[in-house]
């Protein structure tokens, strides 16, 4: 499988249009084989927190951030095969979060897949979701390439259905970044066997892409970024030569390579998170977080948020970071060190110390 010179160049000079332009967080993939009929591109649009204040008011901020990655990816160049959400498109899980929302990724004029993200769910565990969106977990294949959607966000059905007195109590506890009241992400043993049956039906050597909200890998507890079962998850990806797990949820730059899994990380259309310190004290569980994502103005509405190009080649991404307000990071899979590695920041094969900037 190789890229044509031609579809990247005319891809890069829409992307950096686009840039120019400034649009907001959205990912694009595009996907290249030696059958240039079967090179495609798909966009990826994540965490837009549309939040209800009263009445007809939502947070103004929150909505310009979909509003404007809708727009930004109807505008590319080519156009998109699909379009994926990655979770957290409402805040609290309201029927007029959602609706508000659904009404937005509506103008995208392309078919768009969901994932579920634990503001999603947890007020009346994805019930509604699912009458706008469908299945909580399901895959299709496209062009060659098998894509798996998760629902990453389940937990403990004692968390779930005992321990609080009301769905709203149930979601705002959940709703928290570092509330120790929350409960640990999973998958579960229903969705895993599910997977199961799943890949049986997938060949080896089928480039295989997984959409989660949550990154199935375990990164840093505290903060719920985090998947209790990642390494069941894991195991049954092990036997096909390239994945790639692409997350939404931590609202920031992350990769990492597990065996033959590639793990990217996007922005988000609402806020970013910053790293949390904790990354550099708990090294077992550290990705490799060599893009420092500066937070020079935490009060700018859009500070680090940013969009990405994602180029995938050979089962494997390249991804380009386009951030607002801060310095463009190519992090690439790198076939001689078997593993995504960010240009600017590292020799090929030097492993470099974990940074934490902000
Ligand atoms: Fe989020
Ligand atoms: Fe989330």
């Amino acid at each position: 499988m190789e890229k044509s010179s031609l579809s990247r160049r005319d891809f890069l000079k829409s992307a950096g249009a686009l840039a120019t332009a400034g649009c907001l967080p959205l990912t694009t993939v595009e996907l290249a084989f030696a059958d240039q009929r079967k090179n495609f591109t798909f966009a990826y649009v994540s965490d837009s927190h549309i939040q209800h204040i009263k009445g007809s008011d939502f947070v103004r901020n929150w909505d310009r951030g979909l509003i404007r990655a809708v727009a930004e990816t109807n505008l590319l160049t080519p156009k998109p095969d699909f379009v994926v959400f990655g979770g957290d498109l409402a805040q609290l899980g309201k029927k007029s979060e959602l609706d508000h929302g659904a009404e937005m990724l509506a103008r995208l004029n392309n078919k768009v897949y969901c994932v579920m993200g634990e503001h999603d769910y947890y007020l009346d565990l994805g019930e509604y979701w699912s009458e706008l969106y469908g299945p909580h977990y399901y895959s299709w294949d496209h062009k060659g390439v098998h894509f798996v959607v998760l629902n990453s966000i389940l937990t403990y059905d004692k968390w779930t259905y005992e321990r609080w007195p009301t769905a709203e109590q149930r979601m705002n506890e959940m709703a928290g970044l570092d509330n120790p009241n929350g409960s640990p992400f999973m998958v579960g043993k229903k969705q895993l066997e599910w997977l199961r049956q799943d890949l049986a039906k997938v060949t080896k050597e089928t480039p295989v892409v997984v959409f989660s909200h949550s990154p199935i890998q375990k990164i840093y507890k505290g903060w719920n970024f985090w998947t209790e079962d990642a390494e069941q998850v894991q195991a049954l990806l092990r036997p096909l030569d390239d994945v790639t797990v692409i997350y939404g949820h931590v609202h920031q730059i992350q990769y990492n390579q597990i065996g033959n899994i590639s793990f990217h990380a996007v922005m988000a259309t609402a806020w970013p998170w910053p790293y949390p310190e904790s990354y550099a004290q708990a090294e077992s569980h550290l990705a490799r977080l060599t893009v420092p994502m500066n937070r020079a103005d935490p009060f700018f509405e859009r500070d680090a948020t940013g969009w990405q190009f994602v180029d995938m080649a050979s089962g494997r991404v390249a991804m380009k970071y386009n951030l607002y307000n801060n310095t463009n990071r190519v992090v690439a899979y790198n076939p001689k060190t078997g593993q995504p590695e960010d240009t600017a920041y590292q020799d090929s094969g030097q492993r470099v110390s974990p940074q934490v900037h902000y």
